[in-house]
């Protein structure tokens, strides 16, 4: 096999490129460590090298980390362990190298990658947006096991360090050379020179001096034993309230940072690995990997076989500057840089949709995602009217107005006189079928659905709807500007509510029949979030809108019978103009843009003494299983094309949990027999809706599961 380290000598200072052959990043194998060991053993010998300059041979990626595939191919705990104590030896070869080693960080950094920078003594890092450091360890549900959960908090002090493990968070260069992982910032173009000269200038004895920041009270908090403790308590404290018992790795990473800062950089080691061991066997862990590997395909996924290549959208126009309008319109300038053209029917609501999608680009300023200089260039590419101007240069229209057939088709009708031929009609509609509003079209097969969702900046799914007649090359333009603006984009059948919409309507519906039986309502919110889930049922309903819910579930009853009809509850809200979060008032009262508690008058209104309800499990049980049989169902029509399609969705769309690895999967590790049986129950009990379908009783006869 080709070697993946190459070098080359020239005045005492060996320039090491690592370069794995055949793959898209660098990535830490074992044979790679082996590489490692046995290239660090020659450099040692050679009397001609003084010091070491390392960098990447990819062109915008640096270290993706240690090897996922090889960790998910462990078995056991004890192997787990000897694979991280195996990484610790050889970065601790590195960290003790007799020679000084610089390293020249240009893209990724990350998990084992940024442990190996963590190891030289001299770290240059790029100042491109594509460099970004961190430890995203926790997020496979394991932890940083080749000594980063010592290095770290030993470099910038444990406050820092636990921000960032705990949390799996990677960081831009600028940031990570703020707290001090990184020693220089530089231009892309002289890293190599810098980073060159930085291990020259450590062969000639010079040592860098490092200034740890936070000033007197970093001191306080992380120079003494004290201090320390209160940092470690209070971390603990966030990890329970944030993770609700439900994921391990973060509470073991800050076990292994915290024993190691008591009892050493050997004994640390030591732990850490014994955690890592135990983290990398769960079943938890085996979840996380497996949603990165699903998100990793969906990246070149186009949902069809042989996708034509995309239009190229440079200019966007968006009908409708409502808050889904403006959000959308914010995304795509932050995100993609296209200038976008908003069009509604009067000017004062542009102006008020130009304000929200600006207020995206100042979030991103505040938070220094972007620079002043990008800000201003990026707030010019946003205009609108209240006429359909500078629509005919737009290669794409999304469509973001009321969710009513009739209105949705009047602005179809509207744009296609306004556009050019070849231009894609976008509606987001979030459960009309695409079919049903492309009736009207003269050009259908420029007509798809792309459904974002709310909030629209930070939601990550986007799912995109074909109808039977729309063309192959507009399927993939609309999934490559989704990704464009940041999205992990679905393709789901053309069916009333999609997945998404589809899976959660008889879940929020029976959180409506629970509130009706007693059950209440922030008793329900609780159950469902210690389940997992980022906000209970409840919670979700004031978020969506009432009477955004109240349409949507108009669209399913219609379409689907009895089964998936609203629950009285919620009509009685939306006539007393309880709308949810953006009203002020639904089931909870708001101000102050704050949740301020349940409002007592709700259960007036509906006529209901919260007596408690069913059982705790019985609750949790109805409004699991009530969804996991119609995902199934969907499944069996088609709606997704793969399990997998179905899980990303249903844990970026709406916060599934993602330790249970989606709606399928859990529906699998269930068993359909058991599945049946329970639903069969319910049935029994609380009424049709809880049949169970075809798909399910076909598994639990032939023992089948939804993955193989
Ligand atoms: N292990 C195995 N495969 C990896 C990998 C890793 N650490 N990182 C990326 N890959 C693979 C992807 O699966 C994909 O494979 P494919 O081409 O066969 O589908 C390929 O590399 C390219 O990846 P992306 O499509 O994701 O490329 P992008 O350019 O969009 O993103 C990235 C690059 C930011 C590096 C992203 O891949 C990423 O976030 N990777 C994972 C980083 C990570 O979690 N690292 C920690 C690993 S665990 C660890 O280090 C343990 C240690 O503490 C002991």
């Amino acid at each position: 096999m080709a070697g993946s380290l190459t070098w080359e000598v020239a005045d005492g200072i060996a320039v090491v490129t690592f370069d794995l052959p055949g793959e898209p990043v660098n990535k830490i194998t074992q044979a790679v460590k082996e590489e490692f060991i046995a290239t660090f053993e020659t450099l040692g010998r050679d009397p001609e090298v003084n010091a070491v300059a390392f960098f990447s041979g990819k062109r915008d990626a640096f270290i993706a980390g240690a090897d996922i595939e090889e960790f998910v191919a462990i078995t056991t705990a004890a192997e787990a362990e000897r694979l991280s104590a195996g990484g610790q030896a050889m970065l601790e070869r590195v960290a003790r190298f007799a020679k000084p080693v610089a390293v020249g960080i240009h893209g990724a950094c990350l998990g084992g990658g940024l442990e190996f920078a963590l190891a030289c003594h001299y770290r240059v890092a790029t100042d491109h947006p594509k460099t970004q450091l961190g430890l995203p360890e926790v997020q496979l549900g394991i932890l940083p096991g080749a000594g980063g959960c010592q290095r770290l908090p030993r470099l910038i002090g444990a406050r820092a360090a636990l921000d960032m493990i705990l949390a799996g968070k990677t960081e831009r260069a600028a940031k990570a050379f703020r707290l001090g992982i990184v020693d220089e910032l530089v231009p892309p173009p002289i890293l190599r020179d810098i980073t060159v000269g930085a291990a020259r200038r450590m062969a000639g004895g010079w040592r860098p001096r490092r200034r740890r920041s936070g000033g007197a009270l970093g001191w306080l908090l992380d120079g003494n034993p004290l201090g320390r403790r209160l940092v470690f308590r209070a971390a603990r404290r966030q990890v329970l309230a944030t993770t609700r018992g439900n994921y391990p790795a973060p509470l073991a990473a800050l076990e292994a940072v915290e024993y190691g800062l008591r009892h050493g950089m050997a004994e640390g080691l030591k732990r850490e690995a014994q955690l890592f061991g135990q983290l990398a066997v769960t079943d938890v862990s085996r979840k996380l990997v497996q949603i990165f590997f699903a998100t990793t395909q969906l990246k070149k996924d186009f949902g069809i076989s042989n996708p034509p290549k995309p239009v190229e959208v440079r200019r966007l126009a968006i009908v409708g500057a409502g808050f889904m309008g403006a959000g959308i319109a914010g995304t795509a300038v932050v995100q993609a840089g296209v200038d976008v053209r908003m069009k509604d029917a009067d000017l004062a609501r542009v102006a008020k949709g130009l304000v929200a999608a600006r207020e995206i680009l100042d979030d991103r300023l505040k938070r220094r995602r972007i620079t002043r200089y990008e800000h201003a260039r990026l707030v010019a590419l946003l205009s609108g009217d209240d006429r359909y101007t500078g629509f005919g240069r737009a290669e794409l229209v999304i469509e973001a107005v009321f969710e009513d057939l009739a209105v949705k088709q009047q602005v179809l009708r509207e744009v296609e006189a306004a556009v050019s031929d070849g231009a894609v009609f976008a509606s987001n509609t979030s459960t009309i079928p695409i079919a049903r509003i492309a009736e009207v079209a003269r050009r259908a097969e420029r007509v798809i659905g792309m459904h974002f969702f709310s909030p629209v900046a930070r939601m990550p799914l986007l799912e995109v709807i074909p109808s039977e007649r729309t063309a192959p090359e507009v399927i993939s333009t609309a999934v490559a500007f989704g990704r464009r603006m940041g999205k992990t984009a679905v393709v789901v059948r053309d069916r009333p509510g999609f997945w998404v919409n589809r899976i959660l309507a008889p879940y929020m519906n029976e959180a409506g029949h629970l509130l009706l039986e007693g059950a209440a309502i922030d008793e329900l919110d609780r159950l469902m979030v210690s389940w997992g889930f980022p906000v209970g049922p409840i919670t979700l309903l004031d978020e969506v809108g009432l009477d955004v819910a109240e349409k949507a579930s108009g669209v399913l009853h219609a379409a689907f019978g009895e089964r998936l009809a609203a629950a009285p509850a919620f009509s009685k809200l939306v006539q007393d103009g309880r709308l949810g979060r953006k009203a002020g008032r639904g089931f909870y009262r708001y101000g102050g843009g704050r949740k301020r508690g349940v409002d007592p008058a709700v259960s007036e209104l509906l006529g209901i003494h919260p007596n408690g309800g069913p059982h705790a499990a019985e609750i949790i049980q109805r409004l699991v299983l009530v969804m996991l049989n119609e995902a199934a169902r969907a499944v069996g029509e088609g709606v997704v094309r793969a399990p997998r399609d179905g899980d990303i969705a249903a844990i970026f769309g709406f916060g599934f949990p993602p330790f249970r690895g989606g709606p399928l999967r859990h529906a699998d590790d269930l068993g359909a027999a058991r599945l049946v049986g329970e639903l069969e129950r319910l049935a029994e009990r609380h009424g049709g809706r809880f049949t169970p379908c075809d798909v399910l009783v076909e598994q639990a006869r032939r023992g089948s599961k939804f993955y193989l």
